[in-house]
């Protein structure tokens, strides 16, 4: 397994909207690596959530990457958009369109990571051929739409293949959806390095708790013996 380091990032899809800037400065002094950010069209996904308005929002109170997770179809006309509106990585779904090369070219040219999200049932061979063109491998451990749903455990042996198909390169394995306190060390045993947690930090949305959260899921994901 190769030495990435362990980043948490609070999906700010679970944060109280109405309050979402005291969420967001709350959530970064809490010691979050990565704001993630889904955006969701009602297209792709059966839920809609926020778009670039929004996105560029919380560039304006955090200097921490924008980890974007676009769950839209089609991706391509807005890729630009997401980049001058302030996004540090740019994640796009392999079964959003039909030409993921010509996505993940666009994301880097655009000067941003550029990242490949799977579906629980895309099989990691799906991004083989475009591999370096990746920055970052998303594996769905719930199906995209909603937080707070049930871990699919399936998801491990993808990040193991995931994990396998990076080898030497530098590229992040994020895992999204289910995530908490009790899978961390799991996910980071079998490859996972960036740990995007919604309800696990958010839920109850009290700034106080957010801390010692961020900090449960750093200490259980380090425990891991690689
Ligand atoms: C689901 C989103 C996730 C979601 C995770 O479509 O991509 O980022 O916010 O939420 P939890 O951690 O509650 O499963
Ligand atoms: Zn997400």
């Amino acid at each position: 397994m190769a030495n990435r380091p362990i980043r948490i990032a609070p999906s700010i899809l679970s944060a109280d909207f109405a309050r979402l800037a005291e969420e967001t400065n709350a959530i970064d002094a809490a010691g979050a690596d990565y704001l993630h950010v889904d955006v969701m069209d009602g297209h792709f996904v059966p839920n809609i959530s926020f778009g670039v308005p929004v996105m560029k929002a919380l560039r304006g109170l955090t200097d921490k990457p924008l980890d974007v997770h676009l769950m839209i179809a089609p991706v391509d006309p807005y890729l630009e958009d997401f980049a001058k509106g302030g996004a540090d990585i740019i994640t796009v779904h392999a079964e959003a369109g039909p030409h993921l090369h010509r996505s993940l070219q666009a994301i880097r040219a655009l000067g941003k990571r550029a990242g490949v999200a799977l579906n629980p049932a895309t099989p990691v061979s799906a991004i083989q051929h475009v591999i370096d063109l990746v920055d970052q491998i998303l594996v769905m451990s719930v199906n995209p739409g909603f937080g707070g749903q049930s871990f699919i455990p399936e998801a491990l042996t993808k990040l193991r293949q995931a994990d396998a198909l990076i080898g030497n390169r530098p590229i992040d394995l994020e895992v999204d959806g289910g995530v908490d306190a009790d899978n961390a060390k799991a996910l980071a045993d079998a490859g996972a390095n960036v740990l995007v947690a919604g309800t696990a930090i958010f839920s109850g949305n009290d700034p106080k708790t957010y801390a010692a959260r961020i900090s449960a899921l750093r200490t259980a994901a380090t425990s891991t013996i690689a």
